[in-house]
């Protein structure tokens, strides 16, 4: 069987299977089981699948069919520019997230000394240490198993994070210029609604923020204070339907407070800066 042939047919099985994007899936799959870039596959249309090739893409097909996300079964996922490892025990990164980037470029183009809360695969973190020069990047993640991972992706990129295995941001010092966080907020009831994809297959612990998806925020904005020096500044990504529950665990030691939304229009990130004001005040409302 050709390329074309294999593509074809492919598309067809996944679109008649329900799946979305069922052209370009078949290219992601073909492609990973010929260990191929897409361009091979256009210029080379002639070319005859091998017997482990064709098993292999059968494989792949039949695994995307059952909802296996696509990202799971090639291993991984763009971010930013950079391709990062991805495995059951990390949220895939979304393009979405790119927004905390790009606000934390903007808020904060100089921060030395940055911590990702709750990396996952590593995909803040590491653009991070990369995107600008930074004296100290440190990323932490509750999950032994996304910290491996991470890890991978650091060394992969040749990023200088150090990673910590703690609730949030437990046992580590300050100050920070910088600190990011995309943490879980999807509220508890919801879960069961999500996409099968989604529910089934990324780790929950990575998904669940409490009754109503605004709990990490609720912990990460007392750390925040305890970590930050003043002026420093914090971005989150945000759920688009707790911005409100988000803005306000921003107490009166927190200015600038803003929504950035995305290319859809929905509510993203959110940043804010720490004005603690002079030590031993309280901060002016
Ligand atoms: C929504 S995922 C974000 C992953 C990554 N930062 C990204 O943007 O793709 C949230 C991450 O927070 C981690 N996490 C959840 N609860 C945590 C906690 N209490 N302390 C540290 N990390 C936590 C999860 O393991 C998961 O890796």
């Amino acid at each position: 069987m050709t390329l074309g042939t294999a593509l074809r047919q492919g598309q067809q099985l996944l679109a008649q299977g329900g799946v979305a994007e069922p052209r370009l899936t078949a290219e992601v799959l073909l492609c990973h089981a010929l260990r191929r870039e897409k361009i091979y596959l256009y210029s080379h249309p002639e070319h005859e699948l091998s017997t482990i090739e064709w098993l292999h893409y059968g494989r792949y097909l039949h695994e995307r069919l059952k909802g296996k996300p696509t990202q799971h079964i090639t291993r991984r996922q763009e971010f930013f520019g950079r391709e990062f490892a991805v495995s059951a025990e990390v949220l895939i990164p979304r393009p979405e997230t790119e927004h905390v980037v790009e606000r934390a470029a903007r808020v904060a183009p100089d921060a030395a000394r940055i911590l990702d809360i709750g990396t996952g695969s590593g995909a803040l973190a590491v653009t991070l240490a990369l995107e600008h020069v930074r004296e100290l990047a440190v990323a932490t993640d509750i999950s032994a198993g996304a910290l491996r991972v991470a890890r991978e992706n650091a060394r992969r990129h040749g990023a200088a994070v150090a990673f910590v295995h703690t609730d949030l941001a437990a046992g580590l010092c300050g100050p920070f210029d910088l600190i990011v966080s995309n943490p879980p907020y999807i509220p508890e009831a919801e879960i069961p609604h999500l996409q099968h994809e989604v529910r089934d297959w990324e780790p929950r612990v990575a998904l669940a923020g409490g009754a109503d998806g605004a709990e990490p925020y609720r912990r990460i904005a007392p750390e925040a204070e305890r970590l930050l020096r003043p002026g420093g500044w914090l971005v989150f990504e945000i759920g688009f339907q707790i911005e409100a529950a988000v803005r306000a665990v921003f107490g009166p030691c927190w200015r600038d407070v803003e929504t950035g939304y995305d290319l859809a229009g929905l509510p993203r990130v959110m940043s804010a800066r720490y004005e603690p004001g002079q030590r031993g005040t309280k901060c002016e409302s």
